[in-house]
């Protein structure tokens, strides 16, 4: 496990998008995997700067994002599909049908689950995936259970994740509680995986994570058997280490 800690968000950001500046010019059709949240929007943000400078070209990226509402339409401001487009998606040349996301709204969910693992397999796998964590260690919605899910699967939010997602929704009663999500087993098979974090909120799960025990009770401490991930995170996640 490499930690790359940083003065501060911007920096945390800059950091993050050049890995993927890096990754894209040594393989032009690599496969990401993505993340949403609030921890990530920089990198994002970063990401469509070298876009515009014309540093990196996205014409033969595909993407995989890690996981999306159930049962919320992609057209609800909420979703994480509507969150790829708004961050990235709609500022970049990436070929619309390179965009992989979970279908919240499918009618088959375990048929859904299957396409979704199928065509990661499909793409070759992913290069790079990129990573927030919640409070509670979760990586993409695996939420702290008794056991690690391999493959692409409908999940239930635990309480504490609707309440910290409930800031982005009218009301917290609104909050999806539930979520398809890729399994932790799909995100320890990308080839190399880097993790952001940032705020102080965030110090007791990065620690968990580095020096915790491995159990799926901390969703995010296998990270510690990965032969190739990162942690960038800025000082404040930092902070316990
Ligand atoms: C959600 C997402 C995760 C993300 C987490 C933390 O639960 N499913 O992928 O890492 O939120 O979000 P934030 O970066 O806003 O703290």
């Amino acid at each position: 496990m490499r930690i790359l800690v940083c003065k501060n968000y911007d920096e945390m950001s800059k950091k993050a998008a050049q890995m993927i500046l890096s990754q894209v010019t040594l393989k032009p059709n690599s496969v990401l995997g993505l993340a949403t949240g609030s921890t990530p929007v920089g990198m994002y943000k970063q990401l469509v700067k070298m876009y515009n400078d014309k540093q990196i070209d996205f014409s033969e990226i595909s993407t995989f994002n890690l996981d999306e509402y159930y049962n919320l339409p992609k057209e609800n401001n909420q979703s994480y599909d509507y969150f790829m487009k708004e961050n990235l998606f709609n500022y970049i040349n990436i070929p619309k049908e390179n965009i992989n996301i979970p279908n919240g709204m499918a009618k088959d969910v375990e048929a859904e689950c299957e396409r979704y693992d199928k065509s990661i397999k499909d793409c070759g796998g992913v290069d790079i995936q990129v990573l927030g964590i919640g409070h509670n260690a979760h990586i993409g919605f695996n939420e702290p259970t008794i056991n690690f899910e391999r493959g692409t699967h409908l999940v239930d939010l635990k309480q504490s994740t609707i309440e910290a997602n409930a800031r982005f929704f009218d009301k917290e009663e609104n909050v999806p509680k539930k979520a398809i999500t890729m399994g932790t087993g799909s995100i320890f098979k990308a080839r190399k995986i880097m993790l952001l974090a940032c705020g102080e909120s965030k110090a007791q799960a990065i620690y968990n994570t580095v020096y915790g025990k491995v159990v799926p009770e901390v969703p995010a401490s296998i990270l510690q058997f990965h032969n190739d991930i990162v942690l960038i995170l800025d000082e404040e996640a930092a902070s316990k280490l």
